[in-house]
């Protein structure tokens, strides 16, 4: 970047400083330290885009600007994507973007699932996979600490933001585990603050669609319900249940399979509702390869599989029924958990 190109950012950094500075002195509302923050971002990534290293190909509408950059600013600096080209698809809680990758990952195309913020996400009802699951941190090690782990429980802002963090490091840390395995997942590169980067299933022009938009001939349809069935197994075996698996979070690309979308996943060992979860997940893929001329007992499937990895069968619970912090809830999961 040329010097004359760098001190104009630099001025237009300072004007969107002022305005700080013209203010109350230790009083900066909320609006303008957001304002600032977005202003922060979008100069970074142009600092970027006029050193050659980032572009911002894909036009995104103003507000999805802001907590766009704002994710992608860490991105950019680890040279991890070089260029945001499109939106994927908007889901009910995050945006997922085509980028093209940077210097430091082999691969030319990347998929960026960028969370929106805590306070516009359009929550799972987490309760029911949160039960019975140890809090993670933002690399995806165990919060431990008794001020964090107390913020979540008495859900202070700092606690909401933590359990963000969370259920983020779940999807990822369990996307790095089912890889690992060699189970069919996109491979995981990073997490950061808001969003999880990982391998892109599809072609340059089309994204690969979801198994629920594809109508597979009976051999076919055969083959990738095997498929299905081995990943099962993989998760099983990984200590892992999707917890809202079904056709519309699987891609098809290349005749193959691909399981996405992980953050509720939940542990057979410690969540009372796991039966119950696992059962859901195996009659919605049955329903799905049912009509696609595949004949299964879901019931009977998930019974086997469940068993087989030593689970035992428990009396069913509604989700949406048991919340963690509820102690009723509490002392029922306890009694479950010895049988
Ligand atoms: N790795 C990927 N490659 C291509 N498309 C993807 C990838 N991950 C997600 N998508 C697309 O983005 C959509 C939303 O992602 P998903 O993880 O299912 O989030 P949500 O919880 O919002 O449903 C998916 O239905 C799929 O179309
Ligand atoms: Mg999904």
């Amino acid at each position: 970047m040329s010097k004359n190109q760098l001190s104009k950012l630099y001025e237009e950094l300072d004007e969107a400083h002022a305005d700080d500075l013209a203010s109350t002195p230790g009083r900066t509302s909320r609006k303008r330290q957001s304002r600032r923050s977005e202003m922060d971002a979008r100069l970074f990534v142009r600092a970027q885009e006029a050193a050659g290293e980032f572009e911002f190909t894909y036009k995104a509408a103003r507000f999805e600007e802001a907590w766009l950059l704002d994710s992608l600013h860490e991105i950019a600096g680890q040279q991890l994507i070089s260029d945001v080209l499109r939106k994927i698809k908007s889901g009910k809680e995050a945006s997922v973007y085509l980028c093209r990758s940077g210097a430091s990952i082999e691969a030319r195309l990347l998929a960026a699932k960028v969370y929106r913020p805590r306070t516009l996400r359009n929550l799972k009802n987490d309760a029911v996979y949160r039960t019975g699951r140890t809090d993670l941190g933002e690399d995806g090690s165990a919060l431990f600490r008794e001020a964090d782990v107390n913020a979540i429980i008495k859900r202070t802002k700092y606690g909401e933001e933590l359990r963000h963090t969370s259920w983020i490091a779940y999807e990822f840390t369990t996307l790095e585990k089912l890889y690992a395995a060699g189970a069919d997942v996109p491979k995981p590169y990073a997490m950061l603050k808001n969003s999880i980067l990982m391998e892109y299933i599809g072609g340059e022009g089309m994204p690969a669609p979801t198994l629920n938009a594809v109508t597979l001939d009976r051999d076919d349809a055969r083959e990738l319900f095997d498929r299905v069935v081995l990943n099962l197994n993989l998760l099983l075996q990984n200590g892992r249940i999707h917890g809202d698996l079904s056709s519309y979070n699987i891609l098809y690309w290349d005749g193959g399979i691909t399981l996405i979308d992980f953050p509720q996943v939940v542990s057979p060992e410690s969540n009372p509702m796991a039966w119950t979860l696992f059962q859901r997940d195996v009659t919605r893929i049955c329903q799905y390869f049912s009509a696609q001329g595949v004949s299964v007992n879901a019931r009977k499937l998930a019974a086997d599989l469940w068993t087989s990895y030593g689970h035992r069968i428990v009396k069913e619970v509604h989700p949406g029924d048991l919340d963690a912090e509820n102690p009723r809830d509490r002392k029922l999961w306890e009694r479950q958990q010895k049988g």
